[in-house]
């Protein structure tokens, strides 16, 4: 018998008249759902008309619907104008875009800048930049395999840095007893961290928590990454988000690389402008000098044309249309600092409304000190699981909100809603 007829034979099995196939992947074990769209599953599932969804980190407007910026709108209008081709882009992406982003980023005044070494690529979002990174760094960052994140963070950090092949390790961050930020044990964690490791640090707007150093906090963070010589990967998905300024979002990325550390950033233009399906990030590197970053440089595109070959042109040219074009970019600002100052606006109607009106037991103060998209509530797990089953309030186990799907209309019966829970009468 042929070797392959055999082979094939193997696959099959009989079972009364019929052959049946045992499937390649009957071994495949189910994985978990995501805890995160998990909640948007649960959401849609309830058909209660008071329901809210505050799992979900997309923005929502004053009407709980998603919103499509107007100077997103109008740079679409003026590229379908220019009847613009579906060609490739190149491996690193659209130039003008790359080098929008970076300058959006870093600042014009930004020495890197000027000088031609920041290195910069396109990424599918802010997910692809930090992936890019992290297979980056476990190929040809010469002195560790370790990536410490802030415990907690964003949930799909680790499997990031896993999957790039880098040890994935914690510093201490957040402090559940002060709701804020645990600054002694992070500084401990750090300076407690093997020399040369490299560590992530959120740009603004930490995920999930909401609670981000003061400048002068970042200022000792720096000197301690400088004295340890710890390599910084910034992630930064919501510049403008957290205040809305876009310069002042930029603080911790800008101090670090005007104090001579070399950094990695990731950044994304999925919240900022509200590009959340169109894919828009870039990943880049500060390197000590246009040669540098010129090898650099040839070293992603090894890295990104195995993974996808080259990145999606639609969204990249919205965000280079924008950030190009004066009064576009002057409208877009406008518009991030409305969306900044709505979810602030909210923090402010959640506190007033849970410690004037209803004063619900606790301390609230985080829920107007925590900045960005995010809230950690301080609720317990069996509080949130309480809130989904009776009051059709959905977030994540872990008491995490998103801001930005409060609004006026649902505001009140939420804040009625965590009081209940919190005295126990739901
Ligand atoms: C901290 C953080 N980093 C990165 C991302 C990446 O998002 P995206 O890939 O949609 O740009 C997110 C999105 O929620 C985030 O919260």
């Amino acid at each position: 018998m042929l070797a392959s007829t055999l082979a094939r034979r193997t696959a099959f099995e009989v079972s009364g008249k019929a052959l049946r196939a045992v499937s390649t992947w009957s071994a495949v074990p189910a994985g978990p759902p995501d805890p995160i769209l998990g909640v948007t599953e649960a959401f849609k599932a309830d058909k209660d008309s008071r329901k809210i969804n505050l799992g979900v980190g997309a923005y929502r407007d004053e009407h709980g619907k998603p919103y499509v910026l107007t100077s997103v709108k109008k740079a679409e209008q003026i590229l379908t104008a220019s009847n613009p081709d579906k060609e490739y882009l190149p491996i690193t992406g659209l130039p003008e875009f790359t080098k929008a982003a970076a300058k959006l980023a870093y600042g014009s005044e930004s020495v890197p800048l000027q000088e031609g070494s920041i290195a910069v690529t396109q990424s599918i979002s802010g997910t692809g930049a930090l992936r890019i990174g992290g297979a980056f760094l476990a190929r040809h960052y010469p002195h560790s395999k370790v990536i410490y994140l802030p415990v907690p963070s964003w949930g799909n950090h680790t499997p990031i840095f896993r999957d790039s092949g880098l040890e994935v390790r914690g510093y201490r961050y957040f402090d559940k007893k002060t709701v804020g930020l645990d600054f002694e044990g992070l500084k401990a964690d750090l300076k407690a961290a093997p020399e040369q490791s490299i560590i992530l640090l959120h740009a603004c707007a930490h995920n999930p928590t909401g609670v981000d150093p003061t400048p002068e906090q970042w200022a000792q963070i720096s000197d301690i990454v400088k004295e340890k010589k710890l390599f910084p990967f910034f992630d930064m998905a919501y510049q403008g988000f957290a205040s809305g300024s876009t310069t002042r979002d930029a603080f911790a990325v800008r101090h670090f690389v005007s104090q001579g550390h070399q950094v990695a950033l990731a950044q994304s233009f999925a919240k900022n402008m509200g590009l959340y399906g169109e894919r828009v990030g870039a990943f880049s590197l500060t390197t000590s000098d246009a040669a540098e970053r010129a090898r650099v440089d040839s070293q992603l595109k090894i890295v990104i044309r195995p993974m996808y070959s080259n990145p999606p042109l639609h969204g990249a040219r919205i965000a280079s249309t924008i950030l190009g074009n004066q009064e576009l970019y002057a409208e877009w600002e406008g518009e991030v600092k409305a969306m900044a100052d709505r979810i602030i606006g909210m923090r402010e109607k959640l506190y007033n409304t849970l410690t004037s009106d209803l004063k619900t037991p606790g301390e609230w103060g985080h829920i107007k000190s925590q900045i960005g998209m995010f809230s950690f509530t301080g609720l317990s797990p069996p509080q949130t699981k309480a809130l989904a089953e009776k009051a059709h309030v959905y977030m994540t186990a872990d008491g995490r909100i998103s801001m930005a799907g409060l609004n006026s209309g649902n505001i009140e019966y939420f804040a009625q809603s965590v009081d209940a829970a919190v005295r126990g009468n739901l």
